[in-house]
């Protein structure tokens, strides 16, 4: 019999809950482990709120390989969606050995009690980072990775390593690796949605915090690239498509006979969105005027980066389905939710 049966490491996080929510819809059990390094319990009370079901929550740091073993041993998983690790680029540019420690650390130790408890079945996030500067787009799973332009972003080629060495090395282990672009939106509900702590590093948060009048102004990064509008182009994909992309990735797992099969998905729209037309999207999909200005380039940007999402639809039979102008909206909904605006 299938074992449907998940552990979700940092489940408590922006793309953690939405998927904990996805996965609880589709009648999965889920144990969730999250240390609220950058996450609010409240994420756990909502996900419950949402979906009407209650599951085990353990705050745990699954650096710290004896608490993780205790979860292991509680739990009969057999599968494990590996969400938890630290994600701001700039930081992880100013504390290299912060982000090396948790995010390999983290990943090792699901890797390694995976073995010692047999359990067959890992989902790794990884983003579309790793392709650094690529030379040709739409990128897909076979195009180049260049060197990542941050510790962080090497981290996540690490991983991929980890995982794909660690999958040729033991029976009965497979992985599926998802590159995520720009995840974007919020759950339609506006329970749960992206909690940034200070400033946001991310363009949609700071717009819609811009919005909500938290920030003055938003700065564009960059008039003068190389393309139709002179603004970088990125691939913004809806938080809750995302979310759905780890179903039909565990689905696809849990169909495999036998282990040792590592695969690398592309998880995004396949459509390029200018920081421009996002900006003018929101405005209109919101009926709200931002405030913004154009400012210098942000060091470490690519220009632009899309998905061929092709290879998703093909085998996992996942494709985004938001319109771009819902996503803002949902995003707004949310903003406002966690500005107590009307
Ligand atoms: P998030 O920070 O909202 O969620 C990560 C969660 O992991 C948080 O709740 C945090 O408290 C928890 N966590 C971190 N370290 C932990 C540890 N050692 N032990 C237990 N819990 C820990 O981030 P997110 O946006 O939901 O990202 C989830 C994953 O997707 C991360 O691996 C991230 O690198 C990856 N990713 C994110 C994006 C993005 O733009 N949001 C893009 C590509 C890939
Ligand atoms: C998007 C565009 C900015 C803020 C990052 C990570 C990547 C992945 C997703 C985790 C860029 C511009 C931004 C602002 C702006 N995360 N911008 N003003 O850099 O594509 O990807 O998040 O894996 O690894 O690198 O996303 O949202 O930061 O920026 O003009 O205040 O918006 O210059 O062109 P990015 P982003």
């Amino acid at each position: 019999m299938k074992n449907n049966k998940v552990l979700v490491t940092g489940g408590a996080g922006y793309i953690g809950s939405h998927t904990v929510v996805e996965l609880l819809n589709a009648n999965y059990e889920v144990v969730v482990v999250d240390n609220l390094a950058n996450s609010e319990i409240s994420a756990i009370e909502n996900i419950s709120k949402i979906t009407g079901k209650k599951f085990p929550f353990i705050q745990a740091d699954t650096c710290d390989l004896a608490s993780l073993r205790k979860i292991f041993e509680a739990h009969e998983f057999g599968s494990v969606i590996h969400f938890a690790a630290y994600k701001a680029v700039g930081e992880s540019v100013e504390e290299p050995l912060k982000y090396y420690q948790n995010n390999l650390m983290s990943f090792i130790n699901v890797i390694a009690l995976m073995k010692e408890f047999k359990r067959a079945n890992v989902i790794f996030s990884s983003s579309a980072t790793v392709y650094g500067d690529a030379d040709e787009q739409p990128v897909t799973e076979q195009t180049p990775l260049k060197p990542a332009n941050s510790p962080y972003g090497r981290t996540k080629q690490i991983c991929e390593d980890i995982l794909k060495d660690s999958v040729k090395a033991c029976e009965g282990l497979n992985g599926i690796i998802l590159r995520y672009f720009n995840p974007v939106g919020a759950h339609p509900s506006a329970l749960i949605g992206e909690l940034p702590r200070g400033v946001p590093n991310n363009l949609l948060p700071f717009i819609t915090q811009t919005a909500a009048g938290i920030r003055p102004c938003l700065k564009v990064f960059g008039k003068d690239y190389d393309t139709p509008d002179g603004t970088c182009i990125r691939d913004f994909i809806d938080v809750v498509d995302l979310a759905k992309a780890h179903i039909c990735a565990l689905e696809r797992l849990l169909s495999f006979s036998g282990g040792q099969n590592c695969e690398i998905y592309n998880v995004g729209t396949g459509k390029g969105v200018s920081v421009q037309e996002l900006i003018d999207t929101f405005e209109s999909a919101n009926n709200i005027k931002l405030n913004y200005v154009y400012a210098d380039r942000r060091s470490g940007d690519v220009p632009e980066v899309w998905a061929d999402p092709s290879k998703a639809k093909r085998e996992l039979g996942w494709q985004s389905q938001t319109p771009l102008c819902q996503t803002l909206k949902n995003a707004w909904a949310w903003q406002k939710n966690i500005s107590s605006i009307k």
